[in-house]
């Protein structure tokens, strides 16, 4: 049987993104969501193409469901990317726990019960605090991790988790921590509104940016290369990296898609999200041999062109 990849929440922006990557290479990939709702997919892939994915509707927090996907599909590789992002665990912490905390347990029993060694997941730079509790400049790779919010303990909680798996039954594990993602397909979450101004920008309509400051931006493609990069070059131990790219202002975003869609306008209000500006990478590129960052304005024009396609 040839490699079998389960991407958990592949019908998410990074999810989609993973799966369309994989199909390219020739891969064989089973989706793992919740949601049947093929928007993001539809956005990336043709309908031959999606005839290839093998889709299994469940739930991520039913362990025995996790437990037959991986059996049943003959498994391999791992990416889990199903979570609930900020504010829906705001909303509703319990269910942020389960689907983020004890989701990523299912995995790892999963895995562990279908002799499945290495585990791929998202993490997030919502591990760490805010800003000012640290020095300034980019954030080192074991710095004190503070979250302020439910998401980012649930993150904290699954990196620690991983490192007991690997510690107790040998599982290795790799997480990557993505700071603001934008590409198509990213349409919900604190920080989709860049994606949110392209999206308009391509319809002609002028958009209002909630949050200004510097930070990271990393092109969905480019996380996704990356986590299929992780989940086929396992690493001997359990690792969480952050991702690269140069911190840069959201102005800068929204002068890039003004240049490229003069006529609109894409305003950028001062409020400064409590995130540090920037995590330092060097730990993911010393231990991968490929690092996928496109260019920002590559990226951005890639996203207009795409957008105005669909
Ligand atoms: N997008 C970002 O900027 C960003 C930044 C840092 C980390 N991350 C992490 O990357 C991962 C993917 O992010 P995304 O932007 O693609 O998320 P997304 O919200 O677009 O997709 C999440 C997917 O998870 C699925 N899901 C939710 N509950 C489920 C359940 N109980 N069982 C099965 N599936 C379920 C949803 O249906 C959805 O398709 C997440 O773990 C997220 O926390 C994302």
């Amino acid at each position: 049987m040839s490699d079998a990849y389960l991407i958990t929440g592949g019908m998410g922006c990074i999810g989609a993104w993973v799966i369309s990557h994989l199909l390219q290479q020739g891969k064989r990939v089973i989706n793992f969501d919740i949601s049947e709702d093929r928007h993001r997919l539809d956005a990336l892939m043709t309908a031959d193409e999606q005839a290839k994915i093998t889709f299994v509707k469940g739930d991520l927090t039913q362990t025995e469901q996790v437990k037959v996907a991986f059996v049943d599909n003959d498994i391999s590789h791992v990416i889990h990317l199903a979570a609930l992002q900020v504010p829906f665990c705001r909303a509703n912490p319990v269910l942020g726990a389960q689907v983020n905390v004890t989701g990523t347990i299912n995995i790892f029993e999963a895995a562990k019960a279908a002799a499945v060694h290495h585990v791929v997941y998202a993490s997030s730079i919502a591990v760490y605090g805010s800003a000012d509790e640290y020095p300034p400049g980019l954030l080192a790779h074991d710095a004190p991790k503070m979250p302020h919010t439910l998401y980012g303990a649930y993150k904290v909680c699954n990196e620690q988790t991983a490192q007991i798996y690997f510690d107790d039954d040998n599982i290795t594990s790799t997480a990557l921590r993505p700071y603001t993602v934008f590409g198509v397909g990213r349409d919900q979450g604190l920080t989709s509104e860049p994606t949110k101004a392209m999206v308009a920008a391509v319809k002609g309509e002028d958009y209002n940016i909630t949050f200004g400051g510097e930070m990271q931006f990393h092109y969905a493609s480019d996380v996704a290369l990356q986590f299929i990069e992780a989940a086929d070059n396992p690493l001997d131990g359990a690792y969480a990296f952050n991702m690269g790219t140069t911190p840069v202002s959201v102005q800068a975003v929204a002068d890039i898609i003004m240049k490229h869609k003069p006529n609109v306008s894409i305003t950028v209000e001062e409020n400064i999200l409590p995130f540090p500006q920037g995590f330092d990478s060097t730990e993911l590129h010393s231990h991968f041999d490929t690092i996928y960052e496109t260019p920002l304005e590559e990226a951005i024009v890639d996203t207009l062109a795409r957008l105005e396609k669909a």
